[in-house]
């Protein structure tokens, strides 16, 4: 087992007394550029988004119907933010967050750019606050602001204090709110190093992608402590997705993976599927606490 997914629940929670922990959140200013070329510069990028889409959307569509207007939703650790301007060109209200300016501003050109091909762009209602999630409390117009929708998609296994978060979405989500909480599953680091051979990673207990540009997270949390974190708060989930099911596994590109259409169209349908999704190399989890 390796060292992430060995780390216990406590442990993960209060640091050691003789280890001092230093995990401080960590914002991608410095590798805005090299994250999205290599998180979305590719096949790897379109199935996360196909999927989150998927899942998202229909939810949005379903809700907004119900609640007879656009949703108010909120992205922190936002990041590029695509999911998050397409909500926006559907009409809903978004605000969106990051800690590194760099990567908002990537965000605000892509926002710029879709505006431009979409006859609404003048509409587009987005809010933009580069902080920490942290201080978005004191800085939104009203610091009880409540929202619809919260996404949350891979900023937990970036924080130094990932279980804060949830205190957060309490307190902003309305009573009938969702949380869209995408995470990176650290049994995927397990089982595509065995897929690759590289036992001696999985051997290695000490181990941590210390490249200062990796973009495989040292601190990831696993399915199981984040279900138990919703279900102290009373959530429900309300749908599970695998993110990467088997792309990211298959060392060798036969057949239909040499067509990425197919790709997708399979990922899609494995998303959902037990045991399958369960592998994905990140999670997504929509829950609410309605009754
Ligand atoms: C892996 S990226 C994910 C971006 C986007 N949500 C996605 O799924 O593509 C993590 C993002 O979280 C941001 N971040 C890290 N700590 C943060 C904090 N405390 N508050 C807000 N954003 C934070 C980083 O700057 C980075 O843009």
């Amino acid at each position: 087992m390796n060292h992430e997914s060995s780390q216990s629940v406590n442990q993960a929670i209060t640091p050691s007394i003789n280890q001092p922990d230093t995990r401080t959140d960590r914002s991608f200013d410095a590798i805005a550029d090299h994250f999205e070329k290599k998180v979305y510069g590719g096949l790897k990028g379109d199935i996360r988004l196909a999927v989150l889409r998927r899942d998202i959307f229909a939810y949005c569509t379903q809700m907004r119907e119900i609640i007879g207007r656009p949703l108010r939703i909120l992205d922190v650790g936002a990041g590029l933010a695509q999911i998050a301007i397409e909500l926006a060109i559907q009409g809903h209200e978004l605000i969106i967050n990051d800690i590194s300016s760099n990567m908002l501003e990537k965000a605000q050109a892509n926002a710029a750019q879709c505006g431009e091909s979409n006859q609404d762009n003048a509409k587009l209602a987005i809010n933009w606050y580069v902080c920490p999630y942290q201080e978005l409390e004191e800085k939104l117009a009203s610091n009880t602001e409540k929202f619809d929708l919260i996404m949350c998609h891979a900023l937990l296994e970036w924080l130094a204090e990932p279980v804060a978060v949830m205190d957060f979405f309490n307190q902003h989500l309305t009573e009938n709110g969702a949380l869209s909480l995408c995470f990176y599953n650290p049994a995927s680091f397990d089982y595509r190093n065995l897929i690759m051979g590289n036992f001696n990673l999985l051997d290695n207990t000490e181990y941590k992608a210390d490249n200062k540009k990796s973009l495989t997270p040292n601190h990831p949390v696993a399915k199981e402590e984040v279900e138990s974190w919703l279900e102290a708060h009373h959530y429900q989930t309300i749908l599970a997705s695998g993110l990467r099911v088997f792309h990211d596994y298959s060392p060798l590109k036969r057949g239909g993976h040499n067509d990425p259409e197919a790709v997708i169209r399979m990922e899609l349908r494995y998303s959902q599927l037990e045991p399958y999704k369960w592998l994905g190399r990140y999670l997504h989890i929509l829950a609410t606490r309605q009754a």
